[in-house]
Formats: C-alpha cells, structure tokens, sequence
C-alpha cells in the first residue's frame, strides 16, 4: 500500500518595477541588490503535488506534457526540499501556466511559488511565509516576491546563509490604480535563461557595478513614490530601471539582445502616449515581451495603441493581486 501526501497551490506571476540581475551566491540564489515588484491578479501557475511512497523518481509535467528541463529544475527543487525536511517520498507533480511559459513572463516566479506552498502543506511544514519565501527563492530568485500580494520588496540580505533573503510586503494591492497590460510579441521561449544571462552579465559587462549602485537609487525612489500613491514617479524609475538593466545585459559578451522588433515598436508606442498626455510607461525583463503600467482609467487608450502594432500578437491584461496560496489540501 503507497501513503500519499498531496496539495494544490495557486501562485501568481509578479513583475519587477526595480529588477534583480545579478547575484551575491549562486549556490543558494543569493541576489545582489534588492528589488521590487508588483504581483499580478491574472497571471496564474497552479500546481498539485502528490509526494507518494510507490514513487521511483520524481515525475512532473507542465501544461500536460512530461516537463523536460523545466521538469529537471523542479526535481533539483524536490532534492532540496527533501534534504531539508527530511523527506523520503518521491512526487507527481503536475503545473499549468495560464500564460505562455518561458518567454519573459516570470513562469519560473509563479512556478516555484506554487511549488514552494503546495511543497508546505502537502508535506504539513508550517512554513511561515518569510520561510516559504527563502525556499521559493531557492528555485528562483524573483518567486520569492509571488508569495506577497500586492507591492513586494525582496531584501539582498546579508547573512551567508541566506536567511535575511526573502520578500517582505512594501504596499497594498490598492495603494495605486495600477494596471499592467503585457504586449506578447511572441510565444516562442527565450534564448538566454534568466539564470545564464545574469551569469553572463556579472562575468563579462563592464556596465555591472554602475547597474547594482544605480539599482539602490532606484529602490529608494520607488519605495518613496508608492509610498506617496504616486504612480507618474513609480512609471518612471520603472522604465528606467528596466533600460538600465538591458543596457548592462547589451555590455556584456557576447551581449544579451532580449528584445525583438515588435518590442522596440511597443516601447516607441508607449513613449508616444506619454507625448499625448497618457500615462503609461513600460518594462519589459529577460524576454521580448513588453509590460506597459497604465492608470486604471487610461487603459482602453493605452490597449488600443498597442492592438494597433502588427507585431503585438496578444495583450494580456493584470492588476495588483493577492499573493501565493494553498487551494486544496489532503493529508
Ligand atoms: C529580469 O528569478 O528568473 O525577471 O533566480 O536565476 O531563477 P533565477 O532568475 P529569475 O530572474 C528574474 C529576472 C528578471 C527581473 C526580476 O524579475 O526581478
């Protein structure tokens, strides 16, 4: 007879206003610098895991199909979990994103949130959530802010071991009018892997420390501008932010050229709004796809300009949501 231990876990994407590109430790997902994102209401990874004695080797599949490398990574993950906890069992894990996976849409935020949470409570951990979010982080360093609802910080630390690293709750889902229309300018997954790119970026541009010192100066100024509900300032130190991190990628070597020509056209769109009058302002993170922050009211001017690219293949739209949760749970 096989004992199963299972649980279901809902996370959402987030997406960072002042980036993470860089880390103090590789081995235990340390970041460099803080940042700051805002977790999304639409954006969706759900996951149920099934840690079973009859179990050889871990089996996980993601959006129906056997998962591959993304699969190799969450049987990392398991190995950490059961090391940790000490946990024998194997598990069947099964994930489906909402949105396309592996193309600069955060799936690995989501994905190892919801892993991380539905980890606790089929395994009955009583993870705090400061806890859940230094092991999410462990998978990857950005899923540490899904498990905050609304505006999230994640602290670099400073302790070794990692456990001064984890997101903290910066402002409510409701403290800006906030709206994030994604502009998918493709579905394929990217090139350069977020884990790759910062490696490469570290090793080889000369552009690296001025981005890490810029990068506190950012985190100042947006901590101030939502604590202020000021959203013109939380667009701005966004979009530069952003521009500073890929102009740090495009020093490295070979350098990391994330954007495709439909990127290029959104960002040139966006700063036309703004030359009208719309507030919007864009981000966009390890892949082609641009993320446009818009006041709530503005947001049918803002997606009719975007519906208008030919490039644009989709636009997704998202407000500040809650954070990472359990859905069902059986012992
Ligand atoms: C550009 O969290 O995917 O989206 O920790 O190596 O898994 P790993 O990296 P990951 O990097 C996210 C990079 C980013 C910026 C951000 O979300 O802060």
């Amino acid at each position: 007879m096989s004992t199963v231990r299972s649980a279901s876990a809902v996370a959402p994407s987030n997406i960072a206003l002042v980036k993470y590109w860089g880390k103090r430790d590789l081995e235990l997902n340390l970041p460099a610098t803080g940042s700051i994102s805002v977790t999304l209401d639409t954006l969706l990874t759900h996951t149920t895991i099934a840690f079973d004695t009859a179990l050889d080797t871990d089996e996980v599949t993601l959006n129906g199909e056997p998962a591959g490398t993304a699969g190799a990574r969450v049987a990392r993950f398991l190995d950490l979990v059961r090391d940790l906890y000490g946990v024998r069992e194997h598990a069947r894990v099964e994930t489906r994103n909402d949105f396309p996976t592996g193309a600069g849409l955060a799936s690995s935020a989501s994905g190892f949130a919801a892993l991380a949470v539905a980890c606790d409570a089929a395994l009955e951990l009583g993870l705090s959530t400061e806890q859940l979010s230094v092991l999410a982080r462990r998978g990857s360093g950005s899923a540490a802010r899904s498990l905050i609802g609304g505006f999230a910080e994640m602290h670099a630390g400073s302790a070794d071991d990692g456990t001064d690293a984890y997101a903290v709750p910066l402002a409510p889902a409701e403290a800006l009018p906030l709206r994030v229309l994604v502009a998918v300018t493709t579905r394929e997954a990217k090139a350069v892997g977020s884990t790759e790119g910062m490696r490469l970026t570290e090793a080889t541009s000369p552009f690296y420390g001025a981005w890490v010192d810029a990068t506190r100066e950012d985190l100042d100024a947006l901590r101030a501008a939502l604590r202020d509900g000021d959203l013109a300032t939380v667009g701005q130190v966004a979009e530069g932010n952003c521009l500073r991190m890929h102009a740090t990628m495009l020093g490295a070597e070979p350098g990391l050229l994330y954007w495709n020509a439909a990127t290029v056209d959104v960002m040139h769109a966006v700063r036309a709004l703004r030359a009208e009058r719309i507030g919007a302002w864009f981000t966009i993170d390890a892949g082609p796809q641009v993320k446009v922050l818009c006041d709530a009211e503005d947001e049918p001017d803002v997606r009719a300009r975007l519906d208008a690219l030919a490039g644009v293949t989709a636009v997704l739209a998202a407000s500040p949501g809650p954070g990472a949760r359990v859905v069902e749970a059986s012992a």
